[in-house]
């Protein structure tokens, strides 16, 4: 063993995970000590005072109503912010940022979600959703929109040969950048790391808000200076709805409304209780709250015949690059207490308590709110922007999620004349048009037939 890394270890408390080491071969040793030159040991010990003071209280939160802005807002001059969004991604400033690193549990899927099919005529997958809307937002806007892919060290080799083999979906292979988010080790109520074999210690994934640290150390927030890139448009890969380049949304994040660090899209909640994060001011700050933070009654306030915390998150936002640079280690740490099998060093047993065990870090996107100075919120139209795919079945499953894809893609035909009977099954490929507007410039039937099932 390194000496540098046997001081750390004494440093930290953690000499336990030496525990084994006479016992291992020289090929379990190797791979314990790269382990152990991976962790950075000054962050664990940020991690264990934050695990050591974390506060379990039931108090309410401190909150209040935030402010949004809606697209139904008649006064606001929707064109000339649309334009002025236009007009910065032909200036090549826009590129797309998506979280894929997550494991998916929910929805029990084998590959990476982005693989799921889950479009409801072609099954086209979550990746391809997103990978046809740059590309057809590159040629319409004439101009590069580079995509940075969040993975994990599980799904990254599996990911990059995914789109590789899908010919990137018609993207420029150079215009991609994949790069793995970090991982954390867990610690127990005493503040050690856990061996889950004994030449291998136990470490999560750091969140989706992991993807601020990783931006920066995997040199993509470089890459897009040298681009000229300024705004990152951020989307999870597991809402097919989402409109991945927004001009209006990103003319009004760079108005003088904002200060251009961070903006937000909301919906209208679909029922007081409905599990999103929910849009709140802390002090002056506008933040996201997790639904289960919040008490029953701040879930259920009513603020003249409305629900007071009506704006549910859709995790769709705009960041600056110069923002990012400036925060990419501030972002605050979360514990959650799980049970984690792993191996007792007293014992030599394994422990597979269903217990909560050991303390897991991680880190939320959302969290970057409240450090911009002035975040906008745009409340959008849930049918127009939001079908989450987050579980096997019921709510948020593909099967709703496809439901809502059809109902927009009959929305849109209709509205361009179309005749749509209720029994047909409709797609429209994110390759063909964005909107109404661009489904309005190209040939279309005039009815599609009972029963059909059409992809257009
Ligand atoms: P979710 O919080 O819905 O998690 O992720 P998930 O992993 O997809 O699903 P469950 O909770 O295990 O069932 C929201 C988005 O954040 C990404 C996901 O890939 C998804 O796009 N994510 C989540 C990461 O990139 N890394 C993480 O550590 C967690």
């Amino acid at each position: 063993m390194l000496p540098s890394i046997e001081q750390q270890l004494i440093r930290s408390g953690q000499e336990h995970l030496l525990h084994y080491w006479d016992e291992l071969d020289s090929k379990s040793k190797a791979k314990l000590q790269e382990q152990l030159e991976t962790i950075d040991f000054d962050l664990f010990r940020h991690l264990v005072e934050v695990m050591r003071n974390r506060e379990e209280t039931t108090a309410a939160p401190e909150i209040s109503p935030c402010p949004f802005t809606s697209l139904d807002d008649p006064t606001a001059d929707w064109d000339a912010l649309k334009q002025a969004g236009e007009a910065l991604i032909r200036q090549g400033k826009i590129g797309v940022l998506t979280v894929a690193g997550g494991q998916g549990t929910r929805l029990g899927w084998s590959g990476p979600k982005g693989t799921f099919p889950a479009t409801p005529v072609t099954g086209k997958s979550l990746f391809q959703i997103i990978a046809e809307q740059i590309l057809f937002a590159s040629q319409k806007y004439g101009v590069k929109i580079p995509w940075y892919i969040m993975t994990s060290v599980e799904n990254d080799q599996i990911t990059r040969s995914f789109l590789l083999d899908n010919n990137c979906f018609g993207l420029d292979r150079t215009d991609i950048f994949i790069f793995p988010q970090g991982v954390v080790p867990a610690v127990d109520a005493n503040g050690k790391m856990l061996l889950v074999e004994k030449d291998q210690i136990f470490m999560n994934p750091d969140g989706h808000g992991g993807v601020i640290a990783a931006l920066k150390s995997s040199g993509a927030l470089e890459e897009m200076a040298s681009r000229g890139v300024e705004q990152l448009a951020y989307v999870q890969v597991d809402n097919p709805l989402v409109k991945v380049v927004d001009p209006t949304f990103l003319g009004l994040h760079c108005s003088d409304q904002s200060s251009g660090e961070v903006s937000s899209k909301c919906v209208l909640k679909s029922d007081p209780d409905e599990r999103v994060g929910v849009f709140c001011n802390r002090g002056e700050a506008t933040s996201i709250i997790e639904y289960s933070d919040m008490t029953s009654e701040q879930t259920h306030e009513m603020i003249d015949g409305k629900l007071a915390y009506c704006c549910g998150s859709i995790a769709a936002h705009l960041f600056s690059i110069s923002f990012i640079e400036n925060v990419a280690n501030d972002l605050p740490w979360h514990v959650a207490h799980k049970a984690v099998q792993h191996v007792d060093v007293s014992t030599g047993d394994t422990s597979v308590s269903e217990e909560p065990n050991a303390y897991k870090f991680e880190r939320f996107v959302f969290d970057l709110l409240p450090l911009a100075s002035n975040s906008i919120v745009l409340q959008t139209k849930r049918e127009e922007e939001f079908a989450p795919i987050k579980n096997a079945q019921g709510n948020d499953s593909a099967q709703t999620s496809m439901k809502l894809q059809r109902e927009r893609a009959v929305t849109w035909l209709r509205a361009c004349g179309v005749e749509v009977p209720e029994d047909a099954m409709v797609e429209i490929s994110a390759t063909t048009a964005d909107s109404i507007e661009d489904l309005g410039k190209i040939e279309l039937p005039t009815e599609i037939l009972a029963g059909e099932i059409i992809s257009i």
